[in-house]
């Protein structure tokens, strides 16, 4: 079973209830969320490798340390996935950005995907998929069965990253996907009869974009 993590930093606790607050504004939700994601990205990226690098201060000749391995690659769930992604950049700006967009049909509850786009190489790049809410975890889980099946992925070189987990999402994303690492900087109590995580902080698409 690979990682999993709640990411209960101080500050990362503080700034998650501002957002969970219903009064917190778009912008400083936008903002905020943001500011989480680059808190994240340290330690989701804390066991990256590094390899040696000669180099010269003004001083003199010397060995120091930079990230090796494997490049990495940034995919957003759409649309809320969006609302870390700049936060994130922020840390590791050299990462490349793909995008897998998924819909729930209101009939069969599937989630569907309606656009995917990712760099060419990402079946060598260490993958972090985001969205800010797992819940059933039936977004996350197709858009991680997509990586996987199509675009040859490896379990292991993903992690995903969210700000609420639910039990049920957290659980049914480890039965599917046993090898993927996944953070959170928050497990809440479970969803409700609606499929919203509780307490939450309600529908993050809305929140992020001021759809509501
Ligand atoms: N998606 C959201 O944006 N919020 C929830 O609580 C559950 C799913």
């Amino acid at each position: 079973m690979a990682k999993f993590e709640v990411v209960n930093h101080p500050l990362i606790q503080h700034k998650l209830t501002i957002i969970r607050d219903k009064d917190c504004s778009t912008k400083v939700f936008r903002e905020v969320t943001n500011e989480i994601g680059m808190l994240m990205a340290y330690e989701i990226t804390r066991d990256l490798p590094l390899e040696d690098i000669e180099i010269e201060t003004p001083i003199m000749k010397t060995t120091q340390k930079q990230i090796a391995g494997k490049k990495l690659a940034i995919v957003p769930i759409l649309r809320a996935g969006l609302g870390m992604v700049d936060g994130i950049m922020d840390m590791i700006p050299a990462a490349r950005v793909g995008h897998i967009g998924m819909y729930r049909d209101p009939d069969t509850l599937e989630a569907i995907e309606y656009f995917a786009k990712f760099p060419q190489d990402i079946h060598e790049r260490r993958v972090f998929v985001v969205d800010p809410m797992l819940a059933t975890g039936v977004s996350a889980i197709t858009a991680l069965n997509q990586l996987t099946t199509k675009y040859n992925v490896k379990e292991e070189n993903i992690t995903f990253v969210c700000l609420v987990a639910a039990p049920e999402g957290i659980k049914a994303l480890q039965e599917a996907h046993p090898n993927v690492d996944i953070y959170t900087a928050a497990l809440d109590e479970k969803l409700n009869e609606h499929g919203y995580i509780i307490p939450g902080l309600g529908d993050a698409g809305d929140r992020i974009f001021g759809t509501k």
